[in-house]
């Protein structure tokens, strides 16, 4: 500012008028920025423009601290779609733009309805789902704003796709279909003060601090709580006055697995004291959430706490936040004429965790971290999944459920175990497979769940039986189970904290005589690509996730090429049609011979043979020879094929002939073992010929003029001949 005043002074007659503007002008920005938006740029990174060809995809990740705001996505394009004709485009050739939090989008995008946000481009104000993703279709131009009262990830992950469907992973020798480019930019912003947020940074956030209260005076065997320990978590006993319809937010960190969280309002009062209303009218609305500010209209809990308090089982792992809202006030004190203005409470806020090892509601059941086992010889990052203890003694891939399961006969007769392993930040491009194997008929259930433990009624996926599953979730791919074997796969896993829960149904039944195998592990893709296509990794645009998928062969499509899309009698007549297509060789070689061309009749016949060995091979029919010498021969044949015929029409002596076919010759080869496939080559190949042509009738013309001087060659010539 001093510099700018100074600057202001100091500067000549002539431009004091544009310097004032201007220093006004800065000053004015200045006081708006502070009066407004307390916010600045934690990340701002800018895509280059990116072709996606037919098939491909591409993937960016967006890291999202605590403590951002909001975040803002401009893309722009080279599709031109409106929205009526998006409707007539197969999706298998529909550019796409899906995006999903904690892991990467799926492009096997199934029946669920992707025409949500169609007609607008700027998809502004569209709340995430956690366990799915949603797609859009790209657009010419596209904004989207997405602020932390939408999200509640801490990282998101966006995937373009161009094209979606089992087709996509089909492998394909001739790719059909137009490629588009994109260009973006992605920036992330967040408040400076972590007490102050919300989308525009100008909500107070109260941080809760929580302390330990260990409580072994309570008659545990009675009660069931055993060593438990309880979290006290409250705003320092500070008391809290609100408005009517005045809303304060508060945030809590949970740091570790804990069985529930209650929040209750104390000492709930009227302020100033009024005998004729006790403040037991009083509407106290508490609205909890997950990662993200929670409203009236968007939360994942809420309760009146004045009439009970709200009670929150089993609350995922990092920060909740917490709204209370007062209303009716006006109402309960007798209206206007009353001079009570405020509520007051003071906020309670107690978690109750089990000691180590134990979980469940009542602490009974057996807990086990999972350690994370490398495996041999993966690249990239393969593990599997093993209990660590005494109880363990297994240097296999699974482990013996038996010896872990909890023991303990109170309350129903099912008892539950759990198992909790933590998949690191960047391997989210992997699938968590999960199988139970056992000698009889199988009596657990699995309850799979994503930051906090799972329960009958709170889970992500799940598994009872062969009909009862998550089936119908696009990220649960379920593998050849029967009565006694569960085998599942949760595809693209969410980074973070994985709770498995395993229900056994009848543990009077004697589980000692049972032997029953679990064998979690993290792997590249599921199931080999159903033996039917290659496994493939890729890094996303930022670097940091390396994701797999498979390459299907001819015939299979799908994420884990599992799909049939062309039957076994179509691929036959499909290789046969294929296959005798370049039966069309037969008439220029029969041509040639007719002709006594025999060196072109040799080309011609050969030609025609390599491509039908080639196509034979490249529909996965049968390989003569490797794929590449196989193309190469057909590519190079069939070059030489038409330049020869080109050269076989000019009229010059065979010497000149023999001459530019051997040139014609190198040529070719070099194009064919460069890049056989690109279209330029069908031009290229044409002014090769043409150009053979033309100097053929370049000597031709010389000649006939120069034959004089060139009589003494030509003569040597015929001698020779
Ligand atoms: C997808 O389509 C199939 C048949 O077309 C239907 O059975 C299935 O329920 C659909 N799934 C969803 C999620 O809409
Ligand atoms: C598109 O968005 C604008 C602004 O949000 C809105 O005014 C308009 O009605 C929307 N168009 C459609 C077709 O929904
Ligand atoms: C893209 O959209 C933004 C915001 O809607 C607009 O400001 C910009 O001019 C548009 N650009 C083009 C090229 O249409
Ligand atoms: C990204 O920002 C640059 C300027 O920083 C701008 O030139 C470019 O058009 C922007 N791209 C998109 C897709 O909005
Ligand atoms: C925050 O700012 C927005 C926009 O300036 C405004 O609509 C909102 O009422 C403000 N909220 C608070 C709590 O001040
Ligand atoms: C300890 O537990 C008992 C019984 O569950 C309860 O009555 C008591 O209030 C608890 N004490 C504390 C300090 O939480
Ligand atoms: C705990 O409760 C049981 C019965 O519920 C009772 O017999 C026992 O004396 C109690 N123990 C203590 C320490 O209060
Ligand atoms: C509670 O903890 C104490 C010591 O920390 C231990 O001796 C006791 O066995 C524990 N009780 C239960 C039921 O786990
Ligand atoms: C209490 O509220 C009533 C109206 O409901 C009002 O008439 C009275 O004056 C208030 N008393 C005090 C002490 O404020
Ligand atoms: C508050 O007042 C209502 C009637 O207005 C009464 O029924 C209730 O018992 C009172 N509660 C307390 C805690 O005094
Ligand atoms: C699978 O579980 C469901 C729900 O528990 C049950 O209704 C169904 O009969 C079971 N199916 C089989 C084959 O056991
Ligand atoms: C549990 O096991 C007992 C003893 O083997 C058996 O009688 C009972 O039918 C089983 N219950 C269920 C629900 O399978």
């Amino acid at each position: 500012m001093a510099d700018n005043s100074i600057l202001c002074s100091v500067s000549s007659l002539i431009l004091s008028l544009f310097t004032l503007f201007s220093c006004l002008f800065g000053h004015g920005n200045s006081i708006e920025q502070l009066a407004g938006y307390n916010t600045f740029t934690i990340s701002s990174f800018k895509y280059p423009e990116t072709q996606i060809r037919p098939f491909d995809m591409r993937y960016i990740r967006v890291d999202l601290p605590p403590w951002f705001s909001s975040m803002s996505i401009a893309l722009k394009s080279s599709v031109n779609l409106d929205i009526k004709s998006v409707e007539n485009v197969p999706k298998s050739a529909l550019p796409m733009i899906c995006f999903r939090e904690g892991s990467l989008p799926l492009p096997d995008v199934s029946n669920t309805s992707f025409g949500v946000a169609l007609s607008n481009s700027s998809f502004e104000g569209t709340q995430v789902l956690q366990n799915s993703e949603q797609c859009y279709p790209v657009s010419r131009n596209m904004t989207m704003k997405l602020t932390n009262e939408q999200i509640s990830a801490r990282v998101l992950y966006f995937g373009l796709f161009n094209g979606v469907g089992p087709t996509r992973t089909q492998s394909k020798m001739i790719v059909r279909g137009p490629s588009y480019s994109f260009a973006a930019n992605i920036s992330v912003e967040g408040c400076i003060t972590s007490s102050m947020q919300g989308q525009y940074c100008n909500q107070t956030v109260e941080l809760l601090s929580c302390g330990l209260s260990r409580n072994n005076s309570g008659n545990g065997s009675a009660s069931g709580f055993f060593n438990q320990s309880m979290l006290s978590c409250s705003n320092n006993f500070v008391t809290s006055c609100l408005g009517d319809e005045e809303m304060k937010i508060y945030t809590l960190e949970i740091l570790r697995v804990a069985e529930f969280l209650t929040v209750s309002a104390e000492n709930v009062r009227l302020r100033p004291v009024n005998n004729s209303g006790n403040g037991s009218g009083i509407d106290l609305m508490c609205f909890a959430r997950y990662g993200a500010m929670p409203s009236a209209t968007l939360h994942d809990f809420s309760g009146n706490l004045n009439k009970s308090p709200l009670v929150i089982n089993s609350p995922k792992v990092g920060q909740w936040y917490i709204s209370i809202l007062a209303l009716n006030l006006s109402k309960e004190t007798g209206g206007s004429q009353s001079n009570v203005s405020k509520v007051c409470y003071s906020l309670e806020l107690q978690e109750l965790e089990c000691p180590l090892g134990k979980a469940g509601p009542n602490c009974l059941s057996e807990r086990y971290m999972l350690q994370t086992v490398l495996r041999k010889d993966s690249t990239p990052f393969e593990s599997y999944f093993l209990p660590y203890g005494e109880k363990v003694m297994s240097d296999a891939a699974n482990f013996l459920l038996e010896p872990l399961l909890s023991n303990y006969s109170f309350g129903g007769l099912d008892t539950w175990t759990y198992f909790i392993l933590d998949i690191p930040h960047g391997a989210a491009g992997g699938n968590l497979h999960i199988r139970l194997t056992s000698d009889r008929k199988l009596n657990y259930e699995i309850y799979v769940r994503n930051g906090g433990l799972p329960s009958l009624v709170n889970w992500d996926y799940y598994y009872v039986n062969k009909t009862s599953n998550s089936h119908g979730s696009m990220f649960f791919a379920l593998y050849s189970s029967s009565e006694e074997k569960a085998d599942f796969y949760i595809l693209y896993v969410r980074e973070g904290t994985w709770n498995i829960a395993l229900r056994n149904l009848n543990s009077t039944d004697g589980t000692s005589n049972r032997q029953t195998t679990m064998s979690v592990s993290l792997e590249r893709c599921p199931k080999r690509c159903s033996y039917h296509g290659d496994c493939k990794s890729a890094l996303d645009a930022s670097g940091l996730t390396s994701y797999s998928f498979c390459a299907c062969d001819r015939t299979h499509g799908g994420f884990d090429c599992s799909i049939e899309i062309v039957s076994r009698q179509g691929h036959i007549w499909q290789s046969i049609a294929l296959i005798a297509s370049n039966a069309a060789a037969v008439l220029p070689a029969f041509w040639a011979l007719r002709q006594k061309a025999f060196a072109e009749w040799v080309i011609y016949t050969s030609s025609g043979i390599s491509s039908g060995l080639y196509h034979a091979c490249d529909v996965g029919t049968w390989c003569a020879l490797s794929f590449g010498v196989l193309q190469f021969f057909d590519f190079w044949l069939s070059f030489l094929a038409v330049v020869s015929t080109f050269v076989y029409l000019t009229t010059i002596g065979e010497v000149y002939k023999r001459a530019i076919h051997t040139v014609v010759a190198i040529l070719t080869a070099l194009m064919a073992i460069t890049k056989a496939t690109r279209p330029s080559n069908v031009i290229l190949v044409m002014a090769i010929g043409a150009l053979a042509l033309l100097v053929g009738w370049l000597i031709e013309f010389s000649t006939k003029y120069r034959s004089l001087s060139f009589s003494m060659d030509l003569c040597l010539n015929s001698l020779e001949r």
